[in-house]
């Protein structure tokens, strides 16, 4: 299988807003619970840095998940370092190795942004995203009780730092 990645564009705005609509209809693995819009993904695109970004993950010209990498906080220079990554991967390219793949792309391009730790946030429920983190290097370092609240039901978040 031959995977391509490149780094989103405004042009590419339906096709991630399009995975949100199916992983957010799941219900049960981001905290995000209604899919962004193309034009809130338009807007998000616009005003990502130069040291942001989403990498779409490509199978046979079909956009089939992506990862999202965003400074940690833009308030003060002293989280300069740090990034904070999410992963999404429409269900039917799950467990075929698309989601390892993103990583070692957006690692990389971590790296010579000069990052030095990444973190991530994973719903308590997600077993399968913590095993996917833990496989790559992560290493969980606490829980949020009752961080997310979805139809009245709550959610603690585990929280995961890779020091690059
Ligand atoms: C979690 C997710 C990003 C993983 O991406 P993926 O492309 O399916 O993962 P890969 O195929 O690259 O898996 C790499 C390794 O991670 C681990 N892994 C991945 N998914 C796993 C799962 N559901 N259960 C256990 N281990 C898992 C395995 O070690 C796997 O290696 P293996 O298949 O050789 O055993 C993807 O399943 C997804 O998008 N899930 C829904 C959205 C989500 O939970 N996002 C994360 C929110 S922070």
């Amino acid at each position: 299988m031959q995977i391509n990645i490149h780094k989103a564009e405004i042009k590419d705005a339906e096709a991630i807003s399009a995975i949100w609509g199916v992983v957010c209809a799941e219900r049960i693995y981001t905290a995000v619970n209604h899919p962004f819009t193309p034009q809130q993904e338009r807007n998000y695109i616009a005003f990502l840095s130069d040291r942001e970004g989403i990498f779409l993950a490509e199978v046979n010209d079909n956009i089939v998940g992506f990862q999202s990498l965003d400074l940690w906080g833009k308030y003060t220079d002293s989280f300069d370092h740090i990034g904070v990554l999410g992963t999404i991967i429409h269900p039917e390219w799950r467990r075929k190795g698309i989601g390892r793949y993103l990583m070692k792309y957006t690692l990389n391009f971590a790296r010579t942004k000069s990052y030095e730790k990444i973190i991530i946030y994973v719903r308590a429920g997600n077993d399968g995203a913590q095993a996917f983190y833990c496989s790559l290097g992560f290493t969980p370092k606490g829980v949020l009780t009752r961080q997310v609240k979805i139809d009245g039901q709550y959610d603690d978040e585990i929280f995961m730092e890779l020091f690059l």
